[in-house]
């Protein structure tokens, strides 16, 4: 089975504002809710867990109550102090619910990527016929720089070799565990996503083509941005 896990338990400070972003409204439904819906939509995947942090669990579970009533195939969980902890609330969950198997695949996406593709959705649960853990990622576009002060740029990495890492991230459900644990707290909490864990354990990060339109919304400007995107829809999803 293909269990989707909806990472929303942060608090979205760079974005500000009393409501986290993840609850934001877009096209008239919170972007939780919206990003969710592309994975339900695309058929492609059996169940889904959403993570939020424990003082927003009551009002996701409003939002569950509303959007996904009588879906049983929803489950709303308590969200970690990071962002790995969050899958790993989530893969706990699907244990629980579902008893996981290596034959089971575990697609994790940021709540806060709204315009994920259907074609990103596919590729990224193919790959999990030649690899243990896969993400979506795209050619870097702008120059980048090492800085060791924040003052002066120290080093210009190749950029033809350079990447930027999206969602979603997918792996084998069943490896999940053993490598979360097999990392250091302070390790742990370094890691923004769950390749950089991977990738310490040994295992190959493969790296399926993401797109420029899978935008993470952190501050205002990307919200903005996003509205524009969702009132061009289907136009900005052209490539599926
Ligand atoms: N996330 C999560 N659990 C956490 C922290 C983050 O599920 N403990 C999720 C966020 O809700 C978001 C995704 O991880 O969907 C990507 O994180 P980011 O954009 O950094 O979100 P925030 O942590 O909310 O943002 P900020 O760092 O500005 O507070």
């Amino acid at each position: 089975m293909v269990i989707v896990g909806i990472v929303a338990g942060g608090k979205g400070e760079r974005m500000g504002g009393e409501l986290p972003k993840q609850f934001l409204e877009l096209d008239g439904k919170p972007i939780a809710v919206y990003t969710a819906e592309r994975f339900l939509s695309s058929g492609l995947t059996d169940a889904l867990i959403i993570g939020v942090n424990p003082l927003w669990r009551d009002y996701m579970d409003g939002l569950a109550e509303k959007y996904f009533k009588g879906m049983d195939n929803v489950t709303v969980v308590n969200g970690g102090a990071d962002r790995n902890g969050t899958i790993m609330n989530i893969i706990a969950e699907a244990e629980k619910k579902f008893g996981l198997s290596e034959r089971d695949t575990v697609i994790t996406h940021d709540a806060v990527r709204p315009f994920v593709s259907e074609r990103i959705i596919s590729d990224s649960i193919k790959a999990m016929e030649f690899c243990d853990i896969c993400t979506a990622a795209v050619p870097v576009t702008d120059t980048v720089v090492v800085s060791e002060n924040g003052a002066c740029a120290d080093a210009f990495p190749d950029r033809s070799k350079l990447r930027l890492v999206q969602t979603p991230q997918t792996f084998k459900a069943d490896t999940f565990k053993s490598v979360y644990n097999s990392v250091c707290e302070e390790e742990r909490s370094m890691m923004t996503d769950v390749c950089g864990m991977y990738r310490l354990c040994g295992y190959d990060v493969r790296l399926i083509n993401g797109d420029v339109s899978n935008i993470k919304i952190t501050y205002p400007e990307d919200y903005e941005r996003a509205k524009l995107y969702a009132e061009k829809i289907p136009d900005c999803f052209s490539e599926q």
